[in-house]
């Protein structure tokens, strides 16, 4: 399964933070945004990954994140002129996901929780089809809705609807088949010109090919669209990481767990990075017990 990561789009939620420089660029705490959707898909066993943003932010990502090859992975870059949808990211890639499955990932979602590895590998199983979580919320109006009835299956999906039928929100993960980025093509633009994800998932949805699971609370699925919920996502990022002495998404220690490291390339990761204990922390990483 290849991997999407999608980081384009204008941040004008975010101006004038984001005049300059792509949102999932900015720090959620004490590392760049785009770490926490690329550990996630690291996470799941995905090796190879598709990045794409704006033609203006794609050399800073480059800066950023290399080919991959310093954390095992192999990072492709993908340019979109303009926000023309997340749905579209699926067209983009068709020719990198060579027909096969695929795990797409909002740029700006931050997940955390225990046990994430093994619902991951969930989501990963689908044959034929699509897979999405589901988030519990207290303003479902901002995001995908996803209704249930009492057996607990997927009835109906509605973007951003002013009276929400649940407090379901959709979260920024989907794993789909290989048809995905040819259905993708066939969904007609909406109102503000965009290729719906949500559009694409009702497809799936309508064909019965649609799993939908719950991400209980014990998951924290953040938010970073505003000022308010990014800077409450960096302070629940310090308070997780002060209490263990962990660190949440940081992508050479989950390369490294991973297996797509190696002690010798932990070490030559962590040694530019020293001087901000980032570097030191992951140093330590192998004289800990597991
Ligand atoms: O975060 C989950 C929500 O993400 C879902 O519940 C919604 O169904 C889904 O539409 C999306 O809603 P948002 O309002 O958060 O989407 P937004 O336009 O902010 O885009 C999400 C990310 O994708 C953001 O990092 C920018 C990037 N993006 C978005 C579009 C539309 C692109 O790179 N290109 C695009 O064309």
């Amino acid at each position: 399964m290849k991997g999407i990561v999608l980081a384009g789009g204008a941040g004008t939620r975010l101006h004038p933070a984001t005049l300059a420089v792509s949102k999932q660029l900015l720090p959620v705490y004490d590392k760049p945004m785009v770490y926490y959707p690329l550990s996630v898909l690291m996470l799941a066993g995905v090796r190879e990954v598709m990045l794409v943003s704006t033609p203006h932010d794609l050399p800073l990502f480059r800066r950023l994140l290399g080919d991959g090859a310093q954390w095992g992975i192999r990072i492709a870059y993908a340019e979109q002129d303009r926000p023309r949808g997340i749905a579209h990211a699926l067209v983009l890639a068709e020719a990198f996901l060579e027909g096969g499955p695929s795990m797409l990932v909002l740029g700006d979602n931050v997940f955390h929780g225990h046990d994430l590895d093994r619902r991951l590998a969930e989501g990963r199983q689908t044959g034929a089809g699509a897979a999405v979580f589901a988030y519990r919320v207290s303003d479902p109006e901002r995001y995908g809705v996803v209704e249930f009835d009492r057996e607990g299956r997927a009835l109906s999906l509605e973007e951003k609807p002013s009276r929400p039928r649940s407090d379901w929100a959709v979260t920024g993960l989907y794993f789909y088949d290989g048809e995905a980025p040819s259905l993708a093509r066939a969904l007609a633009p909406s109102a503000r010109g965009e290729l719906e994800v949500t559009d694409l998932n009702r497809v799936y949805l309508e064909r019965g090919l649609l799993r939908v699971s719950q991400l209980g609370r014990g998951y924290a699925w953040l938010d970073t669209g505003t000022h308010d919920s990014l800077l409450e996502a960096g302070e629940f990022v310090r308070a997780i990481e002060k209490r263990t002495g962990q660190k949440v998404a940081a992508p050479e220690e989950v390369a490294w767990r991973m297996g797509f490291i190696t002690d010798a390339e932990l070490l030559a990761a962590a040694a530019p990075l020293r001087s901000s204990g980032y570097g030191r922390y992951l140093e330590r990483l192998l004289q800990r017990a597991p």
